[in-house]
């Protein structure tokens, strides 16, 4: 077991990540008499729910179960769940359990943000992305009006229950998408990326992805403790991610983590142009991305950048704001022009 706690300054004081195995027949089995005293409900999706039924069940919590997928991390669904937490008599002093996927985690962390102007979340990520990532430092929200994330919340949860056990049942594409954001930390960190190319062969393996979980929170815990409500550093969170976000909502058919390694590939040839950065490196990096991705490496330049335009990370009108790899461990914060940046994706599209 690996604990790790992230230091705040607003309430909770802190966010404590917990990695071990048999979370829910033993690490919420024992927090039951705590969670059942204050009220709590579990929200998961229909494909957690069909796969864990039994240990869910078990708990004997209250459940609302959204239907998985992207397509429903929608006002909808939200409202649905905050209509559900009401019917459950939830009060200030509650938990909601988000357990599933960055969808579930993302929907269910901005519930609990907004119920009653603030309750307490448990974390329990069941894909590989959502452990490394999306479960850890306290960003929640729905897509909205064609954008990716526009309304959310920071919100951090009380815990974060890591099990590997859950990977036992994920797609192995599933895989690959957690894998995306594990490269980007990579991006930042040169000990886990010298690793990853020495295991390079073993980037699908369930042992080696178990392994290198507390590492990927390790190093984005450090980041949200510097910076929690990213107004500087924690953008380097966002490598590949403008267009990745922009891939995303013009190929419906690739996912979240699929989306970040394109965007990154994509951007690590961007840095190459407008700045000073290590080639050989950037080789390296290109080359281990195209480990993890398989499948065609273009899409329509012309609608991402677009939507790219719409980005919150943007800060001037007509520009679009990016995190790129410049160098081992480093990154750069780039703004361009949007016809640079059009002209950019176009062209290293062409050259792939
Ligand atoms: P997801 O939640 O859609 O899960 C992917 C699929 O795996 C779904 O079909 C789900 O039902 C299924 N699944 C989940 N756990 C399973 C298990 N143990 N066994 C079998 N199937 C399982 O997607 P994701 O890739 O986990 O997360 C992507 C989402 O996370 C995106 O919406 C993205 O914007 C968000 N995200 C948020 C942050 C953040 O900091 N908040 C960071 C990165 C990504
Ligand atoms: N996934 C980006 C962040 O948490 O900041």
């Amino acid at each position: 077991m690996r604990t790790f706690h992230i230091n705040l300054k607003s309430t909770p004081k802190r966010s404590v990540i917990v990695c071990r195995r048999n979370v829910l027949s033993k690490q919420l089995k024992e927090d039951l008499p705590r969670l059942k005293a204050g009220g709590a409900m579990i929200f998961t999706d229909s494909n957690v729910f069909s796969l864990y039924q039994r240990k869910i069940k078990a708990l004997d919590l209250p459940v609302f179960v959204m239907p998985a997928g992207e397509e429903y991390k929608t006002e909808q669904t939200l409202l649905a769940l905050l209509k559900a937490m009401a019917e459950a008599d939830l009060r200030r002093c509650s938990t909601l359990i988000a357990l599933g996927g960055g969808v579930v985690g993302d929907v269910g962390g901005l519930a609990a943000s907004l119920f009653m102007r603030g309750i307490s979340c448990i974390q329990v990520p069941t894909t590989l992305l959502a452990q490394v990532d999306s479960s850890v430092g306290g960003k929640t929200a729905i897509d909205f009006c064609g954008v990716k994330n526009l309304i959310g919340a920071f919100h951090q949860p009380v815990y974060v229950y890591a099990d590997p056990d859950f990977f036992k049942t994920l797609p192995p594409r599933e895989l690959r998408c957690g894998l995306g954001e594990i490269v980007k930390h990579a991006a930042l960190n040169g000990t886990l990326f010298d690793k990853l190319l020495a295991n390079r062969d073993k980037l699908f393996d369930l042992g080696f992805l178990s392994e290198i979980v507390p590492e990927n929170i390790a190093i984005k815990a450090e980041i949200v403790c510097k910076d929690p409500n990213e107004t500087g550093l924690r953008g380097c969170l966002n490598l590949g991610h403008t267009t990745g976000h922009a891939i995303e909502l013009t190929q419906k058919e690739l996912s979240h983590g699929e989306c970040v390694l394109l965007g990154l590939l994509y951007e690590n040839r961007i840095a190459r142009r407008y700045l000073a950065t290590d080639e050989a490196y950037l080789d390296a990096l290109e080359s281990l991305i195209r480990t993890v991705l398989v499948g065609d490496l273009r899409f329509d330049a012309e609608e991402a950048a677009r939507l790219a335009l719409h980005d919150k990370k943007n800060t001037a009108e007509g520009t679009v704001s990016l995190a790129v790899p410049t160098r081992r461990g480093e990154f750069a914060f780039l703004k361009l022009e949007y016809s640079n940046y059009v002209k950019a994706l176009k062209e290293i599209g062409k050259a792939l």
